[in-house]
């Protein structure tokens, strides 16, 4: 893997950015191993030995901009926080409703946000990536920022492919962060997925005058290499970046990909798995959603105090890698 390790801090100035409120949002109809067992020649045990599955939620009716919007509202509701004293909302997806109107606009519509609103497509790193963007776009204009990952990645799946069918879910996380001390450190990467590995093609996507699919195409060893070499380094680049001794970090909360990526980061980390914050049991693979969906269920369940050093670490398509150190 290349070493294109870029920091966050221009000249040694830590950028400010604090989480003061967290929401997110799950359709409410799930998908089982053993609703697969029937779709595809798959089983209970093999889904979950590979992965840590058990079940993953499912929009049909709900659109990303429902889901985004729903987490959002939860997230400005837990920082008591008005929309119109928003700065900036920022919404990190590979499943917006429609390339354009972006999802961003739907969002900040929704909420009655009085500031300019984008997207971010960093595949699964991308809730990462949003908040080094907002915490760069607060230390230029110091208001909330509102950070969402919302993704219904079910719709971009084959479920007749069981080598992808089963790892899958759809939902949205969000978080109101504010420009106050907070992120101690922050490390993104990327670098070209020349063979392929990680695919969703576009819609409409011809080759050669032929209509090619556009559902998810992935090489799951190749990725799974890519992962448990890239989270470890993420989780240990950004703790030595904020000064911190692994050892003090209460919690790491790593997207939610595959268990068997965050056994492996573990061990290679020297760290007890109780230090890692794992959901992927009953959400699967929500993409970048990831990250701030755990964050938030790691929240509600009170189990974050003040002052506690948490790192947020994911990896996904591109590829990217991206990992933040937060003082909560
Ligand atoms: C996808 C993944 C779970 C597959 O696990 P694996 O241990 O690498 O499994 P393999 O791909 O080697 O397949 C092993 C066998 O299981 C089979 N298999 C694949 N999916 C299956 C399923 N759902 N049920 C039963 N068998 C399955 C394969 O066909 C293969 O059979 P074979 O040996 O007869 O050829 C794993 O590679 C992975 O998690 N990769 C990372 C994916 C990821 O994180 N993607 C998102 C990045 S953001």
């Amino acid at each position: 893997m290349q070493e294109s390790w870029h920091s966050t801090f221009n000249g040694g100035e830590v950028m400010k950015l604090k989480i003061v409120g967290t929401g997110s949002y799950l359709p409410d109809e799930l998908l089982t191993n053993e609703d697969l067992e029937g779709m595809v020649e798959t089983s209970d045990e093999w889904i979950t030995t590979r992965t840590g599955i058990k079940e993953r939620h499912i929009a049909h009716e709900e659109r990303t901009s429902h889901m985004a919007i729903e987490a959002a509202r939860r997230a400005l509701a837990d920082a008591k926080l008005d929309p119109k004293e928003l700065g900036a909302v920022f919404c990190t997806t590979v499943t917006p409703d429609e390339i354009c109107p972006f999802l961003a606009a739907y969002v900040a519509g929704a909420i009655g946000a009085e500031c300019m609103a984008m997207d971010i497509n960093a595949a699964c790193s991308g809730f990462v990536y949003g908040l080094w963007t907002a915490a760069a776009h607060m230390s230029l204009c110091p208001k909330p920022v509102l950070v969402i990952g919302a993704e219904h990645l079910t719709r971009l799946v084959d479920f007749t492919d069981r080598s992808t069918c089963v790892l899958f879910g759809d939902g949205a996380g969000a978080v109101v962060a504010v420009p106050e001390e907070g992120m101690l450190g922050c490390k993104l990467i990327c670098e070209e997925d020349k063979d392929g590995s990680l695919v969703i093609p576009g819609v409409n996507h011809q080759m050669d005058g032929q209509l090619l699919s556009s559902y998810l195409q992935m090489n799951g060893q190749a990725v799974y290499r890519f992962a448990t070499t890239v989270m470890p380094k993420m989780v240990q680049a950004v703790a030595k970046e904020g000064g911190v001794d692994l050892d003090d970090v209460r919690w790491i909360v790593p997207h939610q990909a595959n268990i068997r990526i965050i056994e492996t980061s573990a061990r290679r980390l020297k760290l007890p798995m109780d230090r890692f914050f794992v959901n992927i049991q009953h959400v699967g693979n929500t993409s970048s959603a990831s990250v701030p969906i755990a964050l938030d269920a790691l929240n509600k369940k009170g189990l974050i105090e003040s002052g506690d050093l948490v790192i947020l670490a994911a990896f996904g398509g591109g590829f990217t890698a991206a990992s933040a150190l937060l003082r909560w």
